[in-house]
């Protein structure tokens, strides 16, 4: 296929993607958490070239997007007593709702299973894509397999170039992780992936809600779909440390003078650290990526910096890493995956 159009917004460029959605073709397409890679979620051909364009494996099932809440008796059945209640409070927005799955949604929408995820984005051009096609979109992240998740077109068509038809560019997604996908289809009900609206905010309506916390390698994974260990992985080979955060941080010093010393090209995440960390370490060319102090600056940024960290051929990353509150166990849950399990505990 030749370069995939990149197209910025207008009515006219929504039309465009809203008509290739129709046919049965990919449009990339920013929601507020990352860019989506949509397809007629209704057309199980269209939804197969997805996984195809993303190198996706068909046991990993993918989420369908509505603009409206009436939408959601269009692609699920019993409905439980929670969704009023969850739709009122957090949607349109960063949560994704597992409920039964309508026999309107074909399968390989959810890897055959009974089930369907949904999500209603609060980005505005998502919305106005998802009601020019008049379908509901399914659309998991547009990057390729186990790649960190892209935050900006340009990440799309770093990945996607010339196997999806249409790429709109909204500019870079505000929140930066992905949905916070909650389980209603089990009791008591279940946090499938930490994500974009936290596990505070969802416990205030599901006092019971459980969070499952699991890494499984690829050969166990098929079972349970999007708990794969590896996921979000940049080239380069991420060590993650944690614990308490003046002993990793020597720690972690120590390593990555190691490194250096090895004449490996070395990439640092940086966040609070203090400046003389930094200082410490100007030994030799270590590149390092600022993703900004605050949790929201950080989940805006992580997937960006670690995409930036490939760009300059690193082979070994170092970032510490120590907050679960709020959106901080959400870029901890990116973190272990895009380490693969690396995680050095100094306590
Ligand atoms: O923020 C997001 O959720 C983004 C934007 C584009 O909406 N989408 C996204 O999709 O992150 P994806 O495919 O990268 O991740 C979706 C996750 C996968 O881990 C998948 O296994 C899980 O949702 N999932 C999808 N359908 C499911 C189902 N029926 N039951 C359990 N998990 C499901
Ligand atoms: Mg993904």
């Amino acid at each position: 296929m030749k370069n995939t159009q990149v197209l910025q917004i207008s009515d006219d460029a929504i039309r465009q993607a809203a008509d290739i959605i129709r046919g049965g073709g990919l449009v990339a397409f920013p929601t507020e958490t990352v860019y989506g890679l949509g397809a007629n979620a209704l057309d199980a051909e269209a939804v197969a070239r997805i996984f195809e364009a993303k190198a996706r494996p068909l046991t990993d099932p993918v989420i369908v997007h509505i603009a409206d809440i009436a939408d959601l008796e269009k692609v699920a059945i019993n409905l439980p007593d929670l969704v009023p209640t969850l739709a009122a409070a957090l949607m349109p927005g960063a949560l994704t709702l597992v409920l039964k799955r309508s026999g309107a949604v074909p399968a390989i929408v959810s890897a055959g299973g009974d089930t369907v995820a949904v999500r209603m984005p609060a980005h505005p051009v998502a919305r106005a894509l998802i009601r020019a096609a008049d379908v509901p979109i399914a659309a998991p992240s547009a990057n390729t397999f186990s790649r960190p998740s892209a935050t900006t077109a340009a990440h799309v068509v770093q990945d996607l170039n010339g196997k999806i038809d249409l790429i709109l560019d909204g500019g870079a997604a505000t929140i930066g992780v992905e949905s916070t996908i909650l389980d209603l289809t089990v009791d008591p009900p279940r946090i499938l992936r930490p994500g974009g609206i936290p596990v505070e905010a969802i416990r205030a309506f599901v006092p019971n809600v459980e969070v499952v916390e699991r890494y499984l390698d690829t050969d166990t994974a098929a079972s349970s779909p999007g708990q794969m260990l590896k996921h979000y992985s940049p080239r380069a080979r991420v060590s993650l440390f944690t614990g308490s955060p003046d002993k990793s941080l020597l720690r972690m010093q120590n390593a990555i003078a190691i490194a250096v010393g090895d004449s490996e090209q070395v990439g640092v995440l940086i966040s609070d650290e203090p400046e003389s960390f930094v200082d410490g370490l100007q030994m030799g060319n270590v590149a390092f990526v600022e993703m900004g102090q605050s949790l929201e600056e950080v989940s805006a940024n992580l997937f960006a910096a670690l995409r930036a960290l490939d760009a300059q051929s690193v082979n070994k990353i170092f970032v510490l890493w120590t907050r679960r509150d709020g959106l901080g166990a959400a870029i901890w849950d990116r973190l272990v995956r895009a380490a693969e399990g690396r995680v050095i505990t100094y306590l």
